[in-house]
């Protein structure tokens, strides 16, 4: 069975709301199973993003609120490892930090920060890997892709429907199509 990723997103701000919203919408496209929003609750992203999983389906959660502190503490007291996506961390293709990432064979919590995250999220305590996905400075949403499709190998792609989905798109060259699943 492929470990568990789950997402956990600090810093956001009520005007962050769409980027927020994409971060979740990227974690349950390309295969991660829940979203957490630390700190702080925003009932406009949880609407979202619920309303997406009502419709497309699958198992993906929502979370927010609890203290990103709280979430690391219990992530690691359950066995699981944590991955901090930064600019500065050990370079994802030139480094063999994804290798040692999946031969952990834990359940993953990725880290992605929004404005400046604090020093402490670099340290052991917090972050068992720092991952940077080109160590050029970009968003939360492209590094989180990136991160998800090379820990996937692109298997969460191929997925043509998720459990429990009320609709479906039927892939085509041109034009739109959707069914009633
Ligand atoms: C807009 S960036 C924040 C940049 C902030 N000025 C800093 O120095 O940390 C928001 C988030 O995107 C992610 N990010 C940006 N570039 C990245 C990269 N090259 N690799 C991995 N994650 C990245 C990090 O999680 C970061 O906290």
């Amino acid at each position: 069975m492929l470990p568990r990723v789950v997402i956990l997103r600090w810093g956001h701000r009520h005007r962050d709301q769409r980027l927020t919203s994409h971060v979740a919408l990227t974690a349950r496209a390309l295969g991660a199973c829940g979203f957490v929003m630390a700190d702080i609750a925003d009932s406009k992203v949880k609407e979202t993003i619920e309303k997406v999983t009502d419709c497309w389906g699958g198992n993906f959660y929502f979370e927010m609120g609890q203290p990103w502190k709280r979430v690391v503490k219990e992530w690691k007291a359950n066995g699981g490892v944590t991955v901090h996506l930064t600019a500065y961390g050990e370079n994802i293709q030139s480094s063999d930090v994804m290798k040692r990432i999946k031969a952990s064979g834990k359940d993953v919590l990725v880290i992605v920060g929004s404005q400046k995250v604090p020093a402490g999220f670099f340290s052991e305590a917090i972050s068992d890997f720092n991952v940077a996905v080109g160590n050029q400075p970009h968003s939360e949403c492209s590094s989180l892709a990136v991160f998800l499709d090379r820990f996937f190998e692109g298997k969460e792609l191929s997925e043509a429907v998720s459990p429990n989905a009320k609709k479906k798109i039927v892939p085509q060259a041109r034009g739109k199509r959707v069914v009633e699943v």
